[in-house]
C-alpha cells in the first residue's frame, strides 16, 4: 500500500514540524511534555501533518499576486465550486440560496443552538461525542440529553429506543447529530439516517448535523448528507459542512452551511448577524474554492493513506499489542481504539503515552465519559510517524 502514496504526484510522506507555523496541536503537545524530541508529530487535534494541495497553495499564490484584500462580496465561482462539490461528490442538489457562511462549523453550531432553543431546553447529542458539542450546549445555559451509542457486533450503533425516549421529553427540541461520527468514525447507513428522521419529525425537532468529515469516508462505505434522505427531513434540518478536514483548511475558518428551508435560514441567519458577523475573509472564500475545484486529485491520495495506516494500526495492534481493540474506520481519519483491556486508569494511561511512548492522542475521556480508557488516534500523517509511534507504544505496554 506504501507504493500507493510514494509514487502518487502529491508528496504524502514529508513530516511537516508545524511548530514552526504556531500549530495549536503542537503546541499542546510541548505543553504537556517540554521534552518531545523534533520529529514527533502528535496525534491528537483533527488537521493534518501533511503539506496542502499544491492546486491550493500555487492559487493563492496567483490570486495574491493581483488582489487587493479589501471588504469582498461572496464571490460567484466560489458558490458555484460549494454547489458543484454538492453534487458532484454528493449527489446533492443544492440551490444557492440555501448556503449560509459561517467561520468554522463549531460557531455555526454555536448559533444554531441560540437560534432554535431557549435557555433550559433540552438538545439531544450520541455520547461519546466531539466535546465543542458539550460545550455548545452548557455555555448556552441548554440541556444536555445524552444517547450513549451502543457497541454490538464490533460496531457503534445508534439506541433508537432511547431516541425515541429522550425525542418525547418535554424539555427536547433539537437533536445535534454528527455524521460520520466523531469519534467512532461511524458512518451511518440510509436506513439508520432515515430512522433518525423520522423520530426527529415525530416530535417537531430541529436536526444540526454536523457532516464536516463528509468527504473521508473509507472504501465499502458510503456517506448520505442527511437532507437527501427525504424533502420531509430536509426542511428541518441544519447540514453543517466544510472543506476544512477534508483539505486541511482549519486555519482558514470557511464552512458552508446549508439550509433548505427558508424560515430556518432566517432564523439562523438572523441569530448569525446578532453577533456581527457578516462574511468569510477574502482568502477563505478562495480557498475553498480552490478545494473544490481542484482538489480531488490530491483528496483520492490523502484517503489512499488514511486507508494505508488505518491498515497498519490494526495489524500492529493484533501482532503486537492484542489487549487494544481497534475499531474498523468507516469514515473521518479519527482512528478510534479501546485500550482498557490493559488495565490501566485513564490518568496512567495518558502518563504512560504522552511521557515514555511520546504518543499523544485525544484521550478517550474528552468525549464524554463513555470515552474512558478509550483513545483517538489522528492517521491523516505520513505512514512512517504512525509507525513510530506504534512501535514506541509497544515497547512501553508490550
Ligand atoms: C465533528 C466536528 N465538527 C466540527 C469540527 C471543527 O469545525 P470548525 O473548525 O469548522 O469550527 C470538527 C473538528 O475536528 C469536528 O470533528
Amino acid at each position: 500500500m506504501d507504493s500507493v502514496t510514494d509514487t502518487a504526484k502529491y508528496d504524502f510522506t514529508t513530516a511537516v514540524d508545524r511548530s514552526a507555523f504556531d500549530s495549536e496541536k503542537w503546541a499542546i503537545m510541548r505543553r504537556a511534555n517540554p521534552a518531545v524530541p523534533a520529529g514527533i508529530p502528535p496525534f491528537s487535534v483533527a488537521d493534518l501533518d501533511l503539506k496542502n494541495a499544491p492546486e491550493i497553495i500555487d492559487g493563492l499564490r496567483d490570486y495574491l499576486r493581483h488582489a487587493v484584500l479589501g471588504y469582498t462580496a461572496t464571490p460567484e465561482a466560489y458558490t458555484q465550486a460549494v454547489v458543484g462539490w454538492m453534487q458532484r461528490r454528493h449527489g446533492w442538489t443544492v440551490q444557492p440560496e440555501w448556503i449560509v457562511q459561517s467561520n468554522g462549523v463549531v460557531p455555526a453550531i454555536f448559533n444554531a443552538v441560540r437560534a432554535f432553543t431557549a435557555p433550559g431546553d433540552g438538545v439531544i447529542v450520541q455520547t461519546p461525542s466531539y466535546y465543542p458539542f458539550y460545550q455548545a450546549i452548557e455555555r448556552n445555559h441548554r440541556k444536555l440529553l445524552r444517547n450513549p451509542l451502543v457497541l454490538r457486533d464490533g460496531h457503534f450503533r445508534i439506541d433508537f429506543d432511547g431516541l425515541e425516549k429522550l425525542a418525547a421529553d418535554p424539555r427536547a427540541r433539537l437533536l445535534l447529530f454528527c455524521s460520520p461520527h466523531n469519534p467512532t468514525s461511524r458512518v451511518w447507513t440510509r436506513d439508520e439516517l432515515r430512522r433518525v428522521a423520522d423520530i426527529v419529525l415525530e416530535h417537531g425537532l430541529i436536526l444540526v448535523s454536523d457532516e464536516i468529515h463528509f468527504d473521508l469516508v473509507l472504501p465499502g462505505h458510503r456517506h448520505t448528507i442527511m437532507a437527501t434522505v427525504g424533502a420531509d427531513i430536509a426542511s428541518r434540518c441544519i447540514v453543517c459542512t466544510a472543506p476544512s478536514k477534508t483539505f486541511n483548511l482549519a486555519g482558514m475558518q470557511a464552512s458552508n452551511i446549508v439550509i433548505p428551508n427558508e424560515e430556518l435560514r432566517a432564523r439562523f441567519a438572523e441569530e448569525l448577524a446578532a453577533t456581527g458577523f457578516f462574511s468569510l475573509n477574502t482568502l477563505a472564500y478562495k480557498t475553498c474554492e480552490l478545494a473544490y475545484t481542484q482538489g480531488e486529485a490530491w483528496l483520492a491520495g490523502l484517503l489512499a493513506l488514511v486507508q494505508r495506516n488505518h491498515a497498519a494500526v490494526r495489524q500492529f495492534m493484533a501482532r503486537r499489542l492484542p489487549q487494544v481493540r481497534v475499531f474498523e474506520l468507516q469514515g473521518t481519519y479519527l482512528q478510534w481504539m479501546d485500550f482498557r483491556a490493559l488495565g490501566k486508569s485513564p490518568e496512567e494511561l495518558r502518563r504512560i503515552n504522552e511521557q515514555q511512548a511520546l504518543v499523544f492522542f485525544d484521550e478517550g475521556g474528552m468525549f464524554g465519559p463513555e470515552g474512558a480508557g478509550f483513545e483517538r488516534m489522528n492517521l491523516a500523517t505520513p505512514a512512517a510517524a504512525v509507525d513510530a509511534a506504534l512501535e514506541r507504544l509497544a515497547q512501553c505496554y508490550g
